[in-house]
C-alpha cells in the first residue's frame, strides 16, 4: 500500500505540473508493459475524473477525464472530454454544434462527417485528445432524456452517421468513443437500471449500430455504459465486451468504462473493460488485492495495459500538442448554422413558406430562449445562442418589439427564479420554462402589428432524467391555448401562423396541428439556431430534414410505451440514481426494464402493424418536388446493389433524401418488419429539372435476420423488395429482387468485406 501511495503521489504531482515534452512510439509498447512494476500498471488503466490538466496555472474546469502519466517511459497523460456536440468546458466558449438528433434527421453522412472535423479542430485547440462521443444509442422510448444526444429509432441511420462523425473527428488525430455501449435507453435509475431484452433485439436493433459504426469507423475508444444487460453489468460483461464487440465486430480500440467509479474492478477488467473512469485510487488497490487472490489475472491487466499503450500513443499529447485555447469559433459558427439547416424537418406547409415578410409577430418564450442543445455531458459553453428573434432580424424582418419586450423580461424572470428557488431537474443547463398565459386581447392588440404570427414550442431535457409524459410529451395548456388564440386572431385577419417546434424529442402533435398553416421542427440546432431557421423561413435554404424518430399519434400507442418510466417523478434533481429497492419505489422500469417490443422498436412495429402516427419516421417535406426513375437492383456476389435517380421536378433548388428499405420473406422466422432500412444517402442541391443517381451497396449479410438458436444471421431464399425514399409510409420507387437460395453469416464480422 506504501509503495502504491508513493507512485500514485508522484503521479499526481506529475500531473499537475505541465507535463514534460514526452512522447513514445508504437514499437516501444512491448518492452514498456514488460518493464512497468505491477504498481505502475495498477495506476495506469484507472482514470481521474472531472480533473482536467493545468494550463497557465489554471485547471480547466469541465468533464471528463485524465489518465496517468508513466514519466519514466515518455508516457503522457491524456485527456478525455465531454461532448458530442461542444468541448464542455466552463470557463472557456467553445462552438455549440447542432445535437444528434438533427444531424440524424439530415440523412447525411457529409453533415456529420463535417461536424465531427470542427469538433476536432476545437478538440486540439483545447488540448483534447479523446472527445467523449458521439452518443448513439437508440431511440427506444421517445421520453429518454438523452435522445437529443443520440440519432435515430434505427440502427443503420444511428450507426453509420455515427460512423461519418467519428472519421470527422478522427481526421484532425483526436480520438472519440462510441457510446454508450450498450442498450443504455433510459436515464432514470441508469446506473442500476436492468435493460431486459432477448437476443434477437440486442443483435438486430441495440449493438447493431455500434456494428455498422465499426463496419465504416475505427473509434479509439467505446465507453461501456452504466447499467446492467440481462443481469450483468455491461462493464463486466465477457459477452458484451470480449465476445460481441471485440471478436464478432472486430473492434481493436480501448474499452472506457462510463464514470462508475469502484465497481468489480477484477470482473470489469476481465470482461474487457480497459480504462476504468470515473477512477478512484481505491480502484488501483483494488486491481492489486485482486492480483494477489487469484481473482484477477495478469494478463487480463496487460490486456488493459496494452490497449491503453495503443491509445496514447496516437494521441495529440503524444505527438506534440497544439493547444492554443482560441478555437475558431467564427468558422465554426458558419459552419453550425449551415449544417443546422439541412437537418430541420418541414411538417406541414400550407403555403406559407418560404416567406419574407417585413414583420413578424413571435410568440413563444422559445422564440426569445431558443435552446441550442441539452443538458448534461452534452451541455456545452457556447459564445452565445440566436434566438429566433434575432434570426428573423438578422434576415431583414421586423419582429413586434412589443411582445419582444414581454417575453424576453419574462424568459430572463423565470429562468433566474427556476434556478434560484426550484430543484431543477438538471445534471447541468437549463430548466423548462412553462409557457406565459398570454391574454387574448394582447394577442388580438398585436395582430395588426404583424404580416404573420410564428409560435415557438420548446422542449428540454439532458443526461440524468428522462423526460415525463404528462408535463413534456404532451403539449400543456398555455401552449394550446396560446396556438388556437393565435391561429383565431390572425386567421381571421387573413394571415398565415407557423409553429417551430424547438424540441429535444417527439411531443404530442395530432391534437392541434390543424391549426396552424405551417410546423417547422427545428430540434436542438446548436448555438447559431435562429439564424438557421431564419434560414430555411426566407428560403435561403430548402428544407430537406426527415423525421429520424416517429412521432406516434399518442405516447402509448407504441408496443414498448408501458415498459419505460414515463410519469415518475423523483424528487431528487438527477434520476442516475434512484435505488427503488432501498426507497419502497415499484422495481418495474426502474430497478429493470423489459424491452417487450424486441425489434419492434419506432417504425418497424408501426408500419408492420399499419397502426397510424402523427408522423412516420422518414417524413419531411421541401419546398420543391421530387421524382424517381424505375430503380435498377441486383445481386452481384454477396452484395446487393441499388440504384435510383432522382429529379427535381419543382420550381426551387432542392436536396432529397433517399432511404432503401428492404421487405424480406420470413424464411424460417415466424415474423419479420414489414420493411427495414438498410442504407440512405442524400442527393447534392438539385436545380430544377436537374436529375442525379443515388447508389447503394449493401452486403447481403445486412440483408439477414438473427437466429438466436442458431446464433447465427440468415438471409431467406425468395422475394424481396426494395423500396426507395425517405417516409417508412410512402415509397417513391420499388423494385423486387430474388435470394435464389437461403444465406446463413456466423456472428462474427470477419467475413463481412468492408463495403466501403
Ligand atoms: C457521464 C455520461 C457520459 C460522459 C461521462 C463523462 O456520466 O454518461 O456520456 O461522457 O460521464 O462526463
Amino acid at each position: 500500500m506504501k509503495k502504491l501511495s508513493i507512485l500514485l503521489a508522484c503521479l499526481t504531482a506529475t500531473l499537475a505540473s505541465a507535463p514534460a515534452q514526452t512522447g513514445f512510439s508504437a514499437k516501444d509498447i512491448p518492452a514498456i508493459v514488460k518493464k512497468m512494476t505491477v504498481e505502475e500498471k495498477a495506476a495506469f488503466v484507472v482514470g481521474i475524473k472531472f480533473e482536467l490538466p493545468q494550463y497557465e496555472g489554471k485547471y480547466l474546469r469541465g468533464t471528463g477525464g485524465v489518465t496517468y502519466p508513466m514519466e519514466r517511459f515518455g508516457v503522457p497523460s491524456i485527456v478525455m472530454m465531454d461532448g458530442p456536440v461542444g468541448l464542455r468546458l466552463y470557463d472557456y466558449e467553445t462552438t455549440c454544434f447542432p445535437s444528434g438528433i438533427l444531424t440524424a434527421a439530415s440523412w447525411d453522412r457529409d453533415v456529420a462527417y463535417t461536424i465531427g472535423t470542427a469538433l476536432g479542430e476545437e478538440s486540439l485547440d483545447m488540448g483534447n485528445d479523446v472527445l467523449l462521443g458521439p452518443g448513439m444509442n437508440i431511440h427506444r422510448n421517445p421520453l429518454n432524456g438523452r435522445n437529443f444526444e443520440y440519432f435515430s429509432e434505427d440502427p443503420v441511420l444511428s450507426g453509420l452517421l455515427a460512423a461519418a462523425y467519428i472519421n470527422g473527428v478522427q481526421s484532425k488525430g483526436v480520438g472519440t468513443s462510441a457510446k454508450h455501449f450498450a442498450a443504455n435507453n433510459q436515464e432514470t435509475n441508469r446506473l442500476d437500471n436492468d435493460s431486459r431484452l432477448d437476443t434477437r433485439a440486442l443483435r438486430e436493433i441495440y449493438t447493431k449500430a455500434f456494428e455498422l459504426c465499426l463496419r465504416e469507423s475505427e473509434p479509439w475508444t467505446v465507453m461501456a455504459s452504466y447499467n446492467y444487460l440481462n443481469g450483468t453489468y455491461t462493464q463486466e460483461s465477457r459477452d458484451l465486451l470480449s465476445k460481441i464487440l471485440r471478436k464478432d465486430f472486430g473492434f481493436k480500440g480501448l474499452v472506457v468504462t462510463d464514470w462508475t467509479g469502484k465497481r468489480n474492478t477484477p470482473k470489469q477488467l476481465n470482461a474487457g473493460s480497459d480504462l476504468l473512469m470515473g477512477g478512484s485510487p481505491d480502484q488501483t488497490e483494488h486491481i492489486l488485492q485482486s492480483l494477489k487472490d487469484g481473482s484477477l489475472k495478469m494478463s487480463d491487466l496487460d490486456r488493459a495495459v496494452t490497449k491503453m499503450l495503443e491509445l496514447v500513443v496516437k494521441c495529440p499529447s503524444n505527438n506534440g500538442n497544439v493547444r492554443t485555447l482560441k478555437p475558431d469559433l467564427e468558422k465554426h459558427a458558419k459552419l453550425c448554422r449551415e449544417r443546422a439547416s439541412e437537418g430541420m424537418v418541414l411538417l406541414k406547409n400550407d403555403g406559407v413558406f418560404p416567406a419574407k415578410p417585413a414583420r413578424a409577430a413571435l410568440y413563444g418564450v422559445y422564440s426569445y430562449a431558443m435552446i441550442q442543445g441539452g443538458n448534461g455531458a452534452g451541455w456545452v459553453n457556447s459564445p452565445y445562442v440566436v434566438s429566433l428573434a434575432e434570426g428573423l432580424e438578422n434576415a431583414g424582418i421586423k419582429v413586434d418589439s412589443k411582445l419582444r419586450s414581454l417575453y424576453e423580461a419574462y424568459a430572463d424572470f423565470k429562468m433566474k427564479d427556476l434556478k434560484t428557488n426550484h430543484v431543477v431537474n438538471v445534471h447541468v443547463g437549463d430548466p423548462q420554462i412553462p409557457e406565459l398565459d398570454l391574454s387574448e386581447s394582447l394577442i388580438e392588440a398585436s395582430e395588426p402589428d404583424s404580416d404573420i404570427a410564428i409560435i415557438t414550442i420548446g422542449r428540454i431535457s439532458g443526461e440524468g432524467r428522462d423526460r415525463i409524459h404528462n408535463s413534456e410529451f404532451l403539449i400543456q395548456k398555455e401552449e394550446i391555448k396560446l396556438i388556437k388564440d393565435v391561429c383565431e386572431a390572425y386567421h381571421s385577419a387573413g394571415k398565415k401562423v407557423a409553429v417551430v417546434l424547438n424540441i429535444c424529442g417527439p411531443v404530442e402533435t395530432a391534437s392541434w396541428k390543424k391549426y396552424p398553416d405551417a410546423i417547422l421542427c427545428a430540434w436542438l440546432p446548436g448555438e447559431e439556431a435562429g439564424n438557421s431557421v431564419a434560414d430555411v423561413i426566407t428560403g435561403k435554404v430548402n428544407p430537406s430534414g426527415r423525421l429520424p424518430m416517429t412521432f406516434p399519434m399518442n405516447y402509448i400507442d407504441a408496443k414498448g410505451a408501458e415498459n419505460f418510466p414515463y410519469n415518475f417523478v423523483s424528487d431528487r434533481a438527477n434520476e442516475s440514481v434512484v435505488h427503488p429497492e432501498r426507497r419502497g419505489l415499484p422495481l418495474k422500469d426502474l430497478a429493470y426494464t423489459d424491452y417487450i417490443e424486441g425489434i419492434y422498436v419506432g417504425y418497424r412495429y408501426f408500419c408492420t402493424e399499419g397502426k397510424a402516427v402523427s408522423y412516420p419516421f422518414g417524413y419531411g417535406l421541401s419546398y420543391t418536388s421530387f421524382e424517381y426513375s424505375e430503380p435498377v437492383v441486383s445481386i452481384v456476389g454477396d452484395k446487393l446493389t441499388a440504384s435510383v435517380k432522382v429529379t427535381n421536378t419543382g420550381s426551387l433548388a432542392g436536396k432529397e433524401a433517399v432511404g432503401l428499405y428492404i421487405k424480406a420473406p420470413l424464411g424460417s422466422f415466424k415474423d419479420k418488419p414489414s420493411r427495414e432500412l438498410k442504407e440512405f444517402g442524400k442527393t447534392g442541391l438539385l436545380q430544377p429539372g436537374e436529375s442525379q443517381t443515388i447508389s447503394f451497396t449493401v452486403p447481403v449479410r445486412q440483408l439477414a435476420s438473427f437466429n438466436s438458436e442458431k446464433s447465427r444471421w440468415e438471409t431467406a431464399k425468395g422475394g424481396y423488395t426494395a423500396y426507395f425514399g425517405a417516409n417508412c409510409e410512402k415509397a417513391e420507387a420499388e423494385a423486387s429482387f430474388t435470394l435464389t437460395s437461403a444465406r446463413n453469416y456466423p456472428v462474427s464480422r470477419a467475413c463481412e468485406p468492408a463495403v466501403r
